[in-house]
């Protein structure tokens, strides 16, 4: 019967070869069934031997259960190397202790409101073409005041309570235009950008006022530039920044040195339909003074006020922060209280 002889063989080499490629205690069951479980294939071998005559009974009886034992030893030892290395690994990963890795309770650090206002509000800008701009806090008293047609003895310079420093001609800037000031003096039109920045004024400190706050100006000089372009750019900018499409402004006439004409343009109040607190029962909250350049800035900053116009704007950073996230004390955004940080 050399039939079943290559039988037995083929049998003994594939239980060889399958064992080999193991590695699942899984797949190791599938295996032990499929050679000496019920159906398993030397099982089959075992059930034949019957039909068998007396001599080939003599002959293959022993072969197939030395096979049976081939089997049943292959998966034992199979198995025990299937345990042994998967504890070597568990051993393995527990020693590789990781200072470093991640604790997933551990409170982690985050911007401060005011550095993501003032990334939306760039990107809003950015969005528009605007470019951002940037400026000294210590700041000579020309671009502050002289250069925005603020001389020394004009009555607008009581606006502002102004911290004088050691150093004559220099102050700590009392708003963010002497950029416009730097910049109309440093490059030709056309030129479109805003400035975020920190501002000081010399004031007693309430829950609506503090000595040190922030606003962002912004300056478009082009030829034929208009109030309409103005008027436009506030009213987009709100509504964005607002998420609300239908966010309407009102224009008042507004007198600021540096423009003319100058505006006060408000914006309909978003907390309240009919009147209440933050809009002083008005419905509308005062929130973007602006205008077009005043030829003297121009003529200040040797720019040819015949050829270009321009607009510009000067809102309060902080008021808007204020308004956009609900804060009611201006003290809060300086006073580094967790409670109030960690809510952003
Ligand atoms: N600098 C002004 C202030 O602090 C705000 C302002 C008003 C800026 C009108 C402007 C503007 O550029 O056109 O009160």
């Amino acid at each position: 019967m050399p039939n079943l002889k290559e039988k037995i063989q083929t049998i003994s080499s594939e239980l060889k070869q399958q064992l080999a490629h193991l590695s699942q205690e899984k797949e190791l069951e599938a295996l032990r069934l499929s050679f000496i479980g019920k159906k398993g294939a030397i099982t089959e071998l075992l059930g034949e031997l019957k039909n068998l005559t007396i001599e080939e009974k003599k002959e293959f009886g022993p072969l197939i259960q030395a096979l049976r034992q081939e089997a049943e030893d292959g998966i034992a030892a199979r198995k025990k190397f299937i345990t042994e290395q998967q504890s070597q690994a568990a051993d393995n990963q527990a020693r590789h202790f990781d200072v470093t890795s991640y604790v997933p309770n551990a409170p982690t650090g985050h911007l401060h409101p005011y550095t993501l206002f003032i990334e939306e509000i760039q990107r809003i800008f950015l969005s528009m073409g605007y470019e951002i701009w940037d400026g000294p806090e210590f700041e000579t008293e020309f671009n502050n005041f002289t250069a925005l047609n603020i001389p020394k003895d004009h009555p607008a310079r009581d606006m502002y309570d102004t911290f004088w420093t050691d150093q004559e001609g220099y102050l700590l800037r009392t708003h963010t235009s002497p950029v416009q000031a730097r910049i109309l003096q440093q490059r030709t039109p056309p030129l479109a950008g805003i400035a975020p920045g920190r501002t000081y004024r010399h004031e007693a400190v309430d829950a609506s006022h503090d000595f040190m706050f922030m606003q962002c100006e912004g300056l478009l000089v082009d030829k034929n530039v208009t109030v309409a372009h103005l008027f436009a750019t506030a009213q987009t900018f709100l509504r964005a920044l607002f998420q609300k499409n239908t966010l309407d402004i009102r224009i008042r006439p507004g007198f600021f040195p540096f423009v003319e004409p100058g505006f006060e343009i408000d914006m309909r109040c978003i907390f309240c339909k009919s009147g209440c607190s933050v809009c002083k029962q008005s419905t509308w909250i005062e929130i973007f003074p602006g205008g077009l350049v005043h030829p003297n800035v121009f003529k200040a900053c040797n720019i040819d006020a015949t050829q270009y116009s321009g607009l510009a704007f000067g809102f309060g950073l902080t008021r808007l922060a204020m308004l956009r996230y609900g804060i009611d004390d201006i003290r809060l955004f300086h006073s580094g209280k967790l409670k109030f940080l960690e809510q952003f």
